[in-house]
């Protein structure tokens, strides 16, 4: 059985060798006169709770831990299990650039082992939608397969996990090649790894990328793990890794009437607390840099080549051709696509979307919980 210690002071308690202050446990109290039953939302303001709020007394009670507060002279009960997976006492990560446990960076390694979703199951709805959106979660990306071969297919992929996020580009944008002999010097053409619209702010967080049409030779989709990337880049030179980190990049696009797009984020971005949360990487966008001193400005370039370099390096990249009826999903505030270059004739025709993350995670943690609670039943 548990045993709980209550400090002296009454400010803190401590459960299986981990702190909770009064303050924290007050706040996060579960009873119906702080949390709604419904929806879990709290009832009540920190400006409700006393700032001199302590403990003074706490008991196990089975599965529970009993807390009572004063001065409110208030009595609550915590499940132990929650108070163990919510707990903050924690030797916090020093490294800058760490990433989330769920969150598995990856090389060309990856490459047998792509995340895939039949489109019939995940249509479904229940366990290979989760796993594959779990997948996406872990990865940064998936594909999805033997999906319908009709115009506006991809609205059908963003409907199993959330909602298209338009843009002046449209609900979709179209992206149609046609490869014919007498310009095959230009075939070649291939595009340099990147994210989408980093001079969005928000950025679009999810992409999706679906084929319809695909007789051209070549042209082979490609992803690589930006935080693998710049966790690369973080084990090489510290030094680059953080002048990328620590200054914001600028990025720009103006290719239309009435259009104006700036966005002032560094090209790798950090938490306060150092957790590797985005990569912003496109040549094309990128706008002249103007936030980061003379005297680093060199050491910026240094750093922002040896990232592109990183990126272009083969050990580091996913290839897969799209068939018809085929596409993927692709967490744009992390992985980088690009398209290689087309080396016979033919047409290929994608269709592409924007979309957000927090309808993908939502829809992926809500089942999660539910297939929890299932078990736990
Ligand atoms: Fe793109």
């Amino acid at each position: 059985m548990a045993t709980v210690t209550l400090d002296p002071s009454g400010s803190f308690l401590t459960i299986e060798g981990l702190r909770f202050h009064a303050i924290w446990l007050r706040d996060n109290a579960p009873d119906p006169e702080t949390r709604a039953a419904g929806n879990g939302q709290r009832l009540i303001a920190l400006r409700d709770i006393p700032a001199e709020t302590t403990i003074s007394a706490a008991e196990v009670q089975g599965a529970g831990l009993s807390v009572t507060f004063a001065p409110e002279d208030k009595t609550v009960t915590f499940d132990l299990n929650w108070l163990n997976t919510h707990a903050y006492d924690r030797p916090a990560s020093s490294a800058r650039g760490w990433t989330a446990p769920e969150i598995e960076p990856w090389d060309a390694n990856l490459m047998g082992n792509v995340p895939i979703g039949d489109f019939a199951e995940l249509t479904k709805g229940g366990e290979a939608l989760r796993i594959w959106l779990g997948q996406i979660k872990q990865y940064g990306f998936g594909k999805v397969v033997n999906g319908p071969v009709k115009d506006g297919a991809l609205f059908d992929v963003v409907d199993l996990f959330g909602f298209v996020r338009e843009t002046n580009y449209g609900r979709h944008f179209e992206v149609r090649t046609e490869v014919n002999p007498t310009n095959l010097a230009f075939t070649g053409l291939g595009l340099q790894a990147h994210t989408d619209n980093p001079y969005r702010d928000p950025v679009p967080s999810v992409q999706v990328l679906y084929c319809l049409e695909s007789s051209a030779a070549g042209g082979e989709n490609m992803v690589v793990d930006g935080f693998a990337a710049a966790l690369r880049l973080r084990e090489e030179n510290e030094t680059y890794f953080n002048v990328l980190a620590n200054h914001c990049a600028r990025f720009e696009y103006a290719g239309e009437d009435g259009v104006c797009l700036t966005s002032r984020r560094p090209m790798i971005e950090l938490a306060p607390d150092g957790a590797l949360i985005g990569v912003r990487f496109n040549n094309r966008s990128l706008a002249a840099v103007t936030d980061v001193p003379f005297d680093q400005m060199a050491t910026y370039y240094a750093a922002y080549r040896r990232l592109g370099e990183i990126i272009d390096d083969e050990a580091m990249e996913v290839t897969f051709r799209l068939e018809p009826g085929e596409g993927f999903v692709v967490d744009n505030t992390r992985v980088l696509h690009a398209r290689k270059g087309y080396s016979g004739e033919g047409t290929r025709w994608l269709q592409g979307c924007y979309s957000d993350l927090d309808g993908l995670r939502s829809t992926h943690d809500a089942m999660a919980r539910a297939t929890h609670k299932e078990a736990a039943e």
